[in-house]
């Protein structure tokens, strides 16, 4: 799934439930100490996916904090990101030496409530999600649009340490392939010398799932 979208070096761990062996690590307790089952659930659940990923970086496996604004405290050295939706839960991480930021979202594939997409979409995205749903009405543009631009979201958070609008994001699908590219229309992080104006990203429809990944490399953002 997340994995087919990410290139090599990134270590992707991936679950369809929750496994019975999953445990929380010293610290990780507190966060969902009055959190409802399923919450409780998916934290546990990605955070030992999050660890399987490390040890195949060959890294020790470590408790996985938040920080303020909710992102994932990596070990130093590491990047990465978690989802978690219904039925699926994903961790990809890599070495900070290979890839400056990553990000990944997970949703159902599913229609976007009614009233969300004005609140998502950058007014030329409207018109091009009408034409991408005139040649391939089987995907959810609009549910797929709100994946990729979480997952931009994921990548650009720990980079920049600020904020990036729904509306400051405008994405691009390419129709022809599994591609698709955020222009940032922020004052982006410096990443291999370069303001970060652009992300390029990949997606994929399987199974009642909607998958985005987003890597940006260290050397050629
Ligand atoms: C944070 C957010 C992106 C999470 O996405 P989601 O689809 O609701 O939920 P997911 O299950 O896919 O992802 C949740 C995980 O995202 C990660 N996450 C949360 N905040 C994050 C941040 N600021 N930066 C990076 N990752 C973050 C966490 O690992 C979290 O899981 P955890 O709480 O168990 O650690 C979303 O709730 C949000 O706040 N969006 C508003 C901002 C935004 O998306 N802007 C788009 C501009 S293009």
């Amino acid at each position: 799934m997340i994995a087919e979208l990410m290139p090599e070096g990134v270590a992707v761990a991936e679950s369809f439930g929750d496994p019975p062996d999953a445990r929380l690590f010293p610290g990780e307790e507190a966060a969902v100490r009055n959190a409802v089952d399923e919450r409780r659930r998916e934290y546990t659940t990605v955070r030992h996916l999050a660890r399987r990923a490390m040890v195949d970086l060959g890294l020790p496996a470590v408790a996985v904090l938040s920080g303020d604004l909710h992102e994932p405290l990596w070990p130093s050295g590491v990047v990465g990101s978690m989802t978690h939706c219904l039925g699926y839960r994903a961790a990809a991480l890599s070495l900070d030496d290979r890839h400056a930021s990553i990000g990944i979202d997970a949703e159902r594939h599913a229609p976007l409530p009614r009233g969300v997409l004005t609140k998502i979409a950058f007014p030329a995205e409207v018109p091009r999600l009408a034409e991408l749903r005139d040649g391939h009405p089987e995907v959810h543009w609009e549910t797929l649009l709100f994946s990729a631009k979480e997952a931009v979201y994921k990548a650009w958070y720990p980079l920049a340490r600020g904020p990036l609008g729904f509306q400051e994001t405008e994405l691009d699908f390419d129709p022809g392939s599994d591609v698709f590219t955020a222009v940032l229309r922020r004052t982006g992080p410096v990443v291999a010398g370069r303001p970060l104006t652009r992300m390029t990203g990949r997606w994929f429809v399987h199974d009642g799932l909607i998958f985005s990944a987003v890597t940006i490399g260290r050397d050629a953002p």
